[in-house]
């Protein structure tokens, strides 16, 4: 303390002034860089290895959320670049952490739980759509216990021995009702039609089909907005009122549904029927919010992802006419009624399928909570700290995948079986304590829809321009969704 009395003695007091602003200033700019949650990280947490390093920003609140908003890919891919495979940074006020590469995104993906907490950030999306006491709405033994519930009723191979002629049969009376010999398509709505036809009628009954038209579902899954991450509770009502509206009228319907299945003296023998049947293991049904969540679920799920997935696929089937030709060539060699051994054949449709999957995953980034110290390579996450992982950026690394890795090549898929960083980046459907319930009846829906419309018919592009990701929502689509398809 003297010291520093003796030097501010020995200096004038405009030099004095010059340095206490600069202290300032410095003081600033420090509580600018990190947001409250760092301090409070730094200061009161246990810490075995450094945080990992922060990317710094002119704009304070703000932070990155421009840039990262413009374009997430690129602005990862120079992040990871920089500061290598963990960094953070500030978005909106939130300090975001995210690990790229599969090593980082292996501890993100076998995390248990309590440590990298999944319910705790995705309930803001889901619970609104899915209502209440379903999926990460309840404690995650809790989820478990209804996830084992829908396998045992509607995902074991038994139940999916009967999905793809049921799958096939719709798609062909579609395909009759509203295709003629050449005409112009949105392919995703194309697809959320079919999807929405075929996904709840193998995976809750006939019933539910019927009971839900396409524009409810497109008002519930409005719901499906990176808005509700960061929109105050109180005013989510009057942003997404269409998403509640919807959710109250399906609650509606799938309530009548239950309860008119309950009077009738003969019974279905499908998933709802078994869901209705089953106790958890104290012993105990499932509640009709349970049930309705779950059936909420199952619709939304079996459809919107198949149905993007095939949004892109055709697009770049339509772009890559050797690619079509070769999956069309592979289908006259084997057009046998659909089974469920259409999920071991056709495996250029499935290279295609996957390759599509590689490029637009729907779903590209996930986010967990931290609430135990979690040590990540050389750094430690804290508890708060809310981790990402872009699925996208691991899918696309040209050191795993190769200088061509932007390109749309199904046939590097032959050798996949063969590199292990390539096995360890592909997590179109996630991996470890949260991976995916559905992607057998996801690639049993997607291969058996396909095959049927590629028998009969041939995609093309309307212009040389293709689509380009729409930024603006959740899941990945496409900016344009024009598709020609001609009979032939
Ligand atoms: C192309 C189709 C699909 C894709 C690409 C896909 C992808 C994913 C991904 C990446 C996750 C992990 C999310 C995370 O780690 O936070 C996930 C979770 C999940 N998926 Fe899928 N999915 C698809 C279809 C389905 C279907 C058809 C069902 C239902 C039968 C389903 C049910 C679920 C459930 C319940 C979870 C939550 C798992 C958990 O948090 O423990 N998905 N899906």
């Amino acid at each position: 303390m003297a010291v520093i009395f003796h030097l501010l003695n020995s200096v004038d007091h405009s030099s004095v002034l010059l340095l206490v602003s600069c202290l300032l200033l410095a003081g600033i700019q420090l509580l600018q860089r990190y947001s409250f949650s760092s301090w409070k990280q730094f200061f009161f947490t246990r810490r075995k290895n450094q945080l990992p390093p922060f990317i710094s920003a002119s704009l304070p609140f703000f932070g990155h959320a421009f840039a990262y908003g413009k374009n997430p890919k690129e602005f990862l891919l120079n992040a990871y670049r920089k500061y290598g495979p963990a960094f953070r940074f500030t978005m909106m006020g939130k300090t975001f952490t995210f690990l790229v590469g599969p090593e980082a995104s292996r501890e993100f993906y076998y995390s248990p739980n309590d440590q990298l907490n999944g319910e705790e950030m995705n309930s803001k999306i889901t619970t609104p759509i899915l209502g209440k006491d379903t999926a990460y709405d309840v404690p995650h033994s809790v989820m478990l216990e209804q996830f084992r519930l829908i396998r045992k009723s509607g995902l074991t191979r038994n139940r999916m021995e009967e999905y793809a002629s049921v799958i096939e049969d719709e798609v062909t009376q579609y395909l009759e009702e509203k295709w003629g010999e050449t005409g112009s398509i949105d392919i995703l709505h194309t697809f959320r039609e079919l999807c929405v036809r075929c996904g709840p009628k193998c995976l809750l009954g006939t019933d539910v089909t019927k009971a839900v038209n396409l524009d409810l579902y497109h008002d519930l899954i409005s719901g499906f907005h990176p808005l509700v991450m960061t929109i105050p509770s109180f005013m989510q009502s009057a942003v997404f009122y269409k998403r509640d509206r919807a959710n109250a009228k399906i609650r509606k319907i799938f309530q009548e549904i239950i309860n008119k299945r309950r009077e009738e003296p003969t019974r279905e023998d499908d998933t709802l029927q078994r869901l209705m049947e089953s106790k958890n293991k104290h012993g105990q049904p499932l509640t009709d919010t349970e049930l309705i969540g779950i059936m909420t679920a199952l619709m939304t799920l079996g459809t919107e992802e198949p149905s993007i997935t095939s949004t892109w696929f055709g697009l770049f089937l339509a772009k890559h006419q050797d690619v079509q030709e070769q999956i069309y060539q592979e289908q006259m060699e084997d057009a046998s009624g659909l089974d469920y051994k259409v999920l071991e054949k056709y495996p250029a449709l499935e290279r295609g399928l996957k390759e599509t999957l590689r490029l637009r995953p729907p779903a590209f980034t996930f986010i967990r909570k931290c609430r135990k110290d979690k040590d990540v390579l050389d750094y430690t996450l804290t508890p708060g700290t809310m981790t990402c992982i872009s699925i996208i950026v691991n899918q696309t690394l040209p050191e795993i995948w190769g200088e061509d890795a932007e390109d749309f090549k199904p046939d590097r898929f032959i050798d996949f079986g063969n590199n292990p960083r390539q096995q360890a980046s592909y997590t179109p459907f996630g991996a470890g304590t949260h991976k995916c319930l559905g992607p057998n009846f996801a690639m049993l829906e997607m291969k058996t829809i396909w095959a049927t419309i590629l028998r009969k018919y041939k995609l093309e592009l309307p212009s040389e321009r293709f689509p380009v990701e729409d930024r603006t929502t959740l899941f990945l689509i496409p900016d344009d969704k024009k598709v020609i398809y001609k009979k032939r």
